[in-house]
């Protein structure tokens, strides 16, 4: 059921990619991917890791934010984990957030945002909700 729904997000996802904004992407939403967010782990601590859907690039020794290379690949990944127009259909958006608040049941990496109100749920759901 779990992988089902998974697969059903990523050819949502796939279908509509064009038309997410990159520089939006690149300005507004990956650096919520770095932020460390009181009692969590930052998103890229846990998502370096190859086997994850949602994987991020390894940053380079010392950096601190990503090549812009290594953020159209982030940019391409992230991508097939949204359905553009529709956050709440988007599994970058649900997975994180917490049950409560229309969420996933569970994520390992805990409930990273305790409702929709969140700046960075919103700041991300508007780059989702720009895209047709
Ligand atoms: C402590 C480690 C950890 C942190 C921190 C973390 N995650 Fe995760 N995340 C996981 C694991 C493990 C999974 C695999 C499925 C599960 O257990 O929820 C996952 C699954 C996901 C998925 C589903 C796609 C996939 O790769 O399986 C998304 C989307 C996601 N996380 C988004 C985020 C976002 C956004 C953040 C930061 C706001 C974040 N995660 C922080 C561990 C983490």
């Amino acid at each position: 059921m779990v992988v089902g729904l998974l697969c059903l997000f990523v050819i949502a996802g796939s279908v509509g990619a064009q038309s997410l904004d990159y520089e939006t992407y690149k300005a507004t939403v990956e650096p919520i991917f770095l932020k460390k967010r009181p009692t969590h782990a930052r998103c890229v601590v846990c998502h370096v890791s190859a086997n994850h859907a949602f994987h991020l690039e390894p940053l380079n020794k010392g950096a601190t934010t990503w090549t812009d290379a290594q953020s159209r690949k982030n940019f391409e990944t992230v991508s097939q984990l949204v359905k553009p127009g529709e956050p709440l259909s988007s599994l970058l958006l649900i997975q994180p957030l917490a049950h409560s608040a229309g969420g996933a049941e569970f994520h390992s990496g805990g409930r990273q945002f305790a409702s929709q109100d969140d700046p960075d749920w919103q700041a991300i759901a508007a780059w989702v909700k720009a895209a047709h």
